[in-house]
């Protein structure tokens, strides 16, 4: 029996293990309930006493040995990321041109847009989509019984709801800190809507927001016309409709001119030529003062722009669900955004 540890002392010398299905087929020879070891253990249990002091101890150095080679193989190959298939695959080849990952056309817009507003000196914020009424709507200067909140157009979540608009941003960030402020807010936002080409029940926007001393509306105007001369092109048109938001006041929507000239801008614009883009206005004192910001010494501007349409007609795509399908094959079509 000696001999025999002795002759698998040198046999696991040279014992190389490359990849896994070596290490368990070592495993099985040796280490496994039926392997060489518990052999030789069964046979060691039939030897008379004398012998088995003699056998003893290399027959568990041999053990130890064995457990120590499959040990530090097993480390090396998971530390190595092991496998086989992974040490098949040339990790420095080019990446295929076929591949299918793209931007999606919303994302491209709200990069746009975050870029455009950054240059003017804004910073990024967001917030969350599940709020409560304070932040939603009454720190926003809601009455009560204003119809948004109503059943027909909010998603109530137990006493929360899903956002309507991302203007609660401009709370969350006024209440917290100390201004000024001139930050774009991107974010998703749930209206309960017949879900058509037009609408769906949840769709984009990006809030703005800047409080300082001695802002006006002025100020508003040229800023979105920086945007749209940006983003629309130089010598875009656009227009100012007096409006109301409860959090704003004077409030207006601005629309831009896409003209009516292919079955795309027409239904977009509902024949007129114009597409409404954005809501904004100075922001109302009242909700100045529900964060804390006193509103005789500070004034400041709001405008929330739907990004959803804007990509609709950047991309001349005429179905509003067709952004959140996630077809490949639409998809696709925006590779190199
Ligand atoms: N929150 C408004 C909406 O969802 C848009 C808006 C934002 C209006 C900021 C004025 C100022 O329609």
């Amino acid at each position: 029996m000696i001999e025999k540890i002795q002759s698998l002392q040198n046999e696991i010398k040279k014992i190389e293990i490359q990849n896994s299905e070596e290490l368990e087929s070592f495993r099985l020879q040796y280490l496994s309930r039926k392997g060489i070891i518990n052999q030789l253990f069964e046979e060691f249990k039939q030897l008379p006493g004398l012998e088995k002091k003699e056998i003893g101890k290399p027959l568990n150095v041999l053990k130890q040995e064995l457990e120590t080679i499959f040990n530090q193989n097993k480390e090396k190959l998971e530390g190595s990321g092991e496998s086989e298939e992974l040490t098949k695959i040339d990790q420095s080849l080019p990446v295929s041109k076929n591949s299918p990952a793209s931007i999606h056309p919303l994302k491209a817009v709200e990069n746009k847009l975050i870029d455009i507003f950054y240059s003017l000196g804004f910073d990024f914020s967001d917030g969350p989509e599940i709020e409560d009424d304070h932040h939603n709507f009454s720190a926003l200067n809601f009455e009560e019984d204003h119809p948004a909140r109503d059943m027909q157009d909010t998603f109530f979540v137990g006493d929360y709801v899903l956002r309507t608009h991302t203007s609660s941003v401009q709370i969350r960030e006024m209440e917290n800190k100390k201004p000024p402020f001139r930050l774009i807010m991107p974010g998703r936002v749930y209206r309960n809507e017949a879900v058509s080409s037009r609408s769906n029940c949840f769709f984009h926007q990006i809030e703005g927001l800047y409080v300082d001393k001695g802002v006006t509306f002025a100020d508003l105007k040229q800023t979105l016309y920086y945007f749209v001369q940006q983003f629309f092109g130089e010598g875009t048109e656009v227009r100012f409709r007096a409006s109301y938001f409860p959090f704003t006041e004077p409030s207006a929507e601005m629309d831009i001119w896409i003209g009516t000239e292919t079955e795309d801008t027409k239904r977009l614009s509902k024949g007129t030529g114009w597409l409404e883009v954005l809501g904004c206005g100075m922001v109302h004192p009242n909700v100045l003062k529900s964060c804390n910001v006193d509103p005789d010494v500070y004034t400041g501007y709001a405008f929330g722009i739907g990004m959803d349409r804007i990509t609709m007609l950047k991309y001349g795509i005429n179905d509003i669900r067709t952004l959140f399908q996630n077809d490949v094959r639409m998809l696709q079509q925006f590779q190199g955004l």
